[in-house]
């Protein structure tokens, strides 16, 4: 035998040089759920060691997540059934919390990246990303309201926003409407690839943001479809998307490789909710070692072709690295 793979497997320095694929604490987003009101941290109930946090306790974790070398932040505000309404009217009232939050942490950390979530659900009574009538998402009504949200946070600080929604033409439509009222410097990391998923379950639990009617499969897409995420990237690439991201992340992995060997614009994947809760509560009956499987699961999303990773394990795996 002229040929043994495993002489470069036989100490872990030769394993370390021959090493792919290496995850550091940039190639992450971490999400963090907001509150309104003061001095309040709630744990969400299936995620472990994931917390909502008001505005004065999240500047907090922000900075001590900053120590770890995190540096981005997706914010996901938790509004009550009382602030909700048919066209999320809160999403971009100026006075609303969440854009106050927005501007806080980058008044107090103007050095960090902080994304925005477009999408109706979290402000709507319908709990659904677009607007309901008679039973259905109208799209391009949807459009304008998505537009108002997005220069609402861009105007708060926001440095990427990201339009989780999946209505057709919006990412052409917020480039547009971004840059008619100067935020030309504004990214956008699409959810291109979006899917009708179970993973996003404990998601829901944490901003109370289930629909009260129906699910989302007219607009996000089916987990049976590969190519059609193409159709998806096309548009978004065409439109101005400056990131294309794939959601869920490990049931995707191939999405994830299709659309990094077919586009040149960096790929964001999302590990979501109730991938990180299904390791969580595994580890917790101990089934599985957590750890290990966090880390693995996060190298094979890298491995897989992300830029980017947005994940609940981002802190954990800073921390790993102190
Ligand atoms: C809102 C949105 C969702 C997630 C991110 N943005 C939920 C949904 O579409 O129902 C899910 C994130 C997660 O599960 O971690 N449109």
């Amino acid at each position: 035998m002229y040929r043994r793979p495993r002489r470069n497997r036989k100490s872990s320095v030769i394993r370390g040089m021959v090493e792919e694929t290496r995850l550091s604490t940039k190639d992450f987003i971490f999400p963090l759920f907001l509150l309104g009101g003061k001095n309040q941290k709630t744990e969400v109930k299936s995620m472990p060691g994931i917390f909502r946090f008001s505005t004065d306790l999240m500047l907090k974790e922000v900075e001590s997540c900053m120590e770890l070398g995190i540096n981005a932040f997706d914010i996901f505000p938790a509004y009550t059934e009382d602030q909700k309404d048919k066209y999320a009217t809160e999403s971009h009232n100026p006075e609303t919390f969440y854009l106050k939050a927005i501007q806080k942490i980058k008044e107090t950390f103007p050095e960090a990246c902080i994304m925005t979530d477009v999408a109706m659900d979290p402000y709507s009574s319908d709990g659904h990303d677009g607007l309901v009538k008679d039973g259905k998402i109208l799209n391009d009504e949807t459009l304008e309201i998505l537009g108002k949200m997005a220069v609402a946070q861009a105007q708060a600080g926001a440095d990427i926003i990201g339009p989780s929604d999946m209505m057709d033409g919006r990412v052409g439509y917020l480039r547009e409407q971004l840059d008619d009222h100067g935020y030309t410097d504004v990214s956008i990391m699409s959810y291109t690839a979006k899917y009708a998923s179970a993973f996003y379950g404990p998601f829901r639990e944490a901003l109370d943001s289930a629909p009260k009617m129906g699910d989302k499969k007219t607009y996000q897409m089916d987990p049976a479809n590969l190519y059609e995420a193409m159709i998806e990237a096309d548009l978004d690439t065409e439109e101005g998307a400056d990131f294309l991201m794939v959601k869920p992340a490990l049931a995707y992995l191939d999405v994830i490789r299709l659309l990094k060997d077919n586009y040149n614009v960096p790929i964001a994947a999302y590990n979501v909710s109730g991938e990180y809760s299904m390791i969580k509560a595994s580890a917790e009956r101990g089934w599985l070692d957590g750890e290990r499987a966090m880390l693995e699961s996060l190298l094979s999303i890298k491995r897989s072709g992300a830029n980017v990773i947005l994940s609940y394990f981002a802190k954990e795996f800073a921390l790993l690295q102190k």
